[in-house]
């Protein structure tokens, strides 16, 4: 559907996504952008036009303003891919990602003692106790290994598995499912029958919690939240489900970019190797640089807003480039280098404002599990292929690698 707006200059909205040149940066065209106005007019797929931002500022401007709505269905909503339309035309599942407040903060609220640092810190032992076992695995068997499918993809969804308390031989099932869901290359038919699956699983699971509850985290919500009557299973499930999306394929994509930075710069695998209280900092500038949340995240304005020099009015959609508001380099000098030394905290990859990231410290404390763990089973580790031959997944929502083959 084509938004009502008008395009505001008489200049060609150029088409959006835009493609990369270099694999690990975003488009150029982007930093290009940065410098002119505070948002340019840019074309989606569906011939609509919307709002691209760019810069690390006006990202963190109109995340943390609240004339700016989250809701896929409102006037304007910028649609990125086929599918989006999927979520707008089933408003009762939407998740909490995409709501905006009172509705948001009741549901978020509900799971935030879950996710705070400490609780992710707690983690740690179990996360690393995990590592172990896989790595262990992996360096018995023959080499080259895939460290994509033997250990990125399912750390994760292990640890997701491990704080639902759900069967392992579910995992397959849910990573399958959870794939289709964020993968730009599936039909919308696809996707809804994969997000019906992972529905109905879940809704078996918060059932039988009901039924019998144990120590897990949907035990705990259906113990404070569904018996007292403060959430309805059919709240409960979009809920699970989010939790099961967001935390999995991001995180599978981040730690596989960051591996492959430390795979193609052994100053950087040395520093690290000799200096592990390095590793928090390494982690946070790894997601800087590589924000894999790649073609941004979408709102749409309420309210006329002022952004600088730009007059967003009410009705037209916005795309909040993370990518290119985390190589702002007014907040982040030489941008385009992995700098552990910098303080690189201010980034962007975990959003920013009401919404930014519920599992950030959960993915943190799993990030630094497996590069420390990558750096201590496998010493020397390197590349197997050229780095030209590499599979990069440019139709994902999160941009990583299909593979990443390593011997060491
Ligand atoms: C939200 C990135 C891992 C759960 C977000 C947002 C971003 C993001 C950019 C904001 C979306 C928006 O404003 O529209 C990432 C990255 C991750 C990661 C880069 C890994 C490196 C996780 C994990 C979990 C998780 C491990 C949980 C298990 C969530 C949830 C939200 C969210 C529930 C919605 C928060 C809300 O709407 O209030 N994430 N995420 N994420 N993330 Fe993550």
């Amino acid at each position: 559907m084509m938004n009502e707006a008008a395009p505001q200059s008489d200049q060609v909205a150029p088409a959006y996504p835009m493609h990369r040149v270099c694999p690990v940066d975003p488009p150029p065209q982007l930093a290009g952008l940065r410098s002119q106005k505070a948002a340019s007019r840019v074309t989606l797929w569906d011939g609509s036009q919307v709002w691209l931002v760019t810069s690390h500022a006006g990202a963190r401007a109109v995340l943390g303003d609240r004339r700016f709505t989250a809701v896929t269905s409102a006037p304007g909503f910028p649609m990125l891919t086929r599918t989006s339309q999927l979520v707008r035309a089933n408003p009762e599942s939407a998740s909490f990602i995409r709501m905006d407040d009172p509705q948001h903060s009741r549901l978020r609220s509900m799971l935030t003692r879950d996710f705070l640092a400490r609780r992710a810190e707690a983690l740690r032992p179990a996360v690393r106790e995990l590592l172990d076992e896989i790595l262990g695995g992996l360096v018995k068997g023959e080499r080259p290994v895939d460290l994509v499918a033997g250990l990125t993809i399912p750390v994760p969804s292990r640890v997701i598995t491990l704080l639902f308390g759900a069967g392992d031989d579910r995992r397959e099932f849910i990573e399958d499912r959870s794939a289709v869901l964020i993968d730009r290359g599936y039909t919308p038919e696809q996707v809804a029958k994969a997000r019906d699956e992972l529905d109905g699983y879940l809704r078996e699971l918060v059932e039988e919690r009901i039924e019998n509850p144990g120590t897990d985290l949907i035990s705990r919500l259906v113990i404070d939240q569904v018996r007292p009557g403060h959430l309805r299973v059919e709240e409960m499930v979009p809920m699970c489900r989010l939790l099961l999306v967001a935390g999995h394929g991001t995180t599978t994509s981040q730690a596989s970019l960051s591996l492959l930075s430390l795979l193609t710069d052994p100053e950087l695998a040395g520093r690290l190797t000799e200096d592990p209280a390095l590793l928090p900092k390494a982690v946070e500038e790894l997601l800087r640089f590589h924000s894999i949340v790649q073609n941004g995240l979408a709102r749409a304005a309420v309210e006329d807003v002022q952004l600088d020099d730009v007059l967003i009015r009410a009705g037209e959609g916005v795309v909040l480039s993370l990518s290119a508001g985390n190589r702002d380099e007014t907040v982040f000098p030489d941008p385009d280098r992995v700098d552990v030394d910098r303080d690189a905290r201010r980034h962007l990859a975990f959003g920013h404002g009401m919404h930014q990231c519920l599992g950030q410290w959960l993915a943190r404390v799993e990030l630094e599990e497996i590069l420390a763990a990558v750096l201590r089973w496998m010493p020397g580790a390197r590349l197997a292929v050229p780095f030209e031959e590499l599979d990069f997944r440019h139709e994902v929502s999160s941009y990583g690698l299909g593979a990443l083959p390593v011997t060491w």
